[in-house]
């Protein structure tokens, strides 16, 4: 792998950048305090904003390092914050990464997550320079599955009792993308 680190990527209607500390009320209101997005996440709403400040603290200089990916997805109309899409785990010896997102529940539904998942893919393919990048999700929260098969992500399996969230342990499915489905099939739909 490449260590580039986060850097700035931009999409039909999204610019994908660095976490800012002016970023934590937005993102507090948005995302970080409702029940119903962290439903399948393994964290539980912030309850205050300064949990998102002290988050945004730990995470900022993260930045500093190479196998560090961590955006969060503007969007260019408005100037709006609406989500996070990361990197959760890098596995640096088989080129692996893992990754993770999550929005703002009034822009569900606008095909944002799909749009911010394929510019990562390729942004991790082909500047960090991956082997493989995989995302899991709860079988009961299949939205996020579509997610992954509309980014052109291949189900890999389902694994039972392997995942753990706010709901407690869970079957998790399994999608992924490898350098050479990409090398065979250059445009993904
Ligand atoms: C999963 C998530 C990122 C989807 O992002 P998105 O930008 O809404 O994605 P899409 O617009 O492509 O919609 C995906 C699916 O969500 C469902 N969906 C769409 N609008 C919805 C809405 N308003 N409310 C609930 N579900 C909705 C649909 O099943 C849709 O699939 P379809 O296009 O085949 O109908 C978003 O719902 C979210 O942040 N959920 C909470 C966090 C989470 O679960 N993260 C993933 C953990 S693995």
């Amino acid at each position: 792998m490449n260590k580039t680190g986060t850097r700035k990527i931009e999409t039909e209607r999204l610019i994908l950048r660095r976490f800012v500390i002016e970023d934590a009320d937005d993102m507090f209101n948005g995302w970080c305090n409702d029940p119903e997005v962290s439903k399948y996440l393994t964290w539980p709403p912030h309850g205050s904003v300064e949990v998102t400040k002290s988050l945004l603290n730990a995470w900022i200089p993260e930045y500093e390092k190479g196998d560090y990916f961590n955006w969060v997805m503007e969007l260019k109309e408005t100037g709006k914050i609406i989500g996070n899409i990361s990197v959760v785990r890098v596995r640096e010896d088989i080129g692996e990464a893992l990754i993770g997102y999550c929005m703002t529940r009034e822009y569900w539904g606008n095909g944002y997550m799909p749009e911010a998942l394929k510019a990562v893919i390729d942004y991790l393919f082909d500047v960090a320079d991956m082997n493989r990048v995989c995302a899991t999700h709860d079988v009961n929260n299949p939205k996020s599955g579509r997610v992954m098969q509309k980014a052109g992500m291949k189900y890999e399996g389902t694994l039972r009792q392997s995942g753990l969230n706010m709901q407690g342990i869970c079957d998790s499915v399994c999608y992924s993308v490898i350098r050479s489905d990409r090398e065979k099939q250059p445009e993904i739909s």
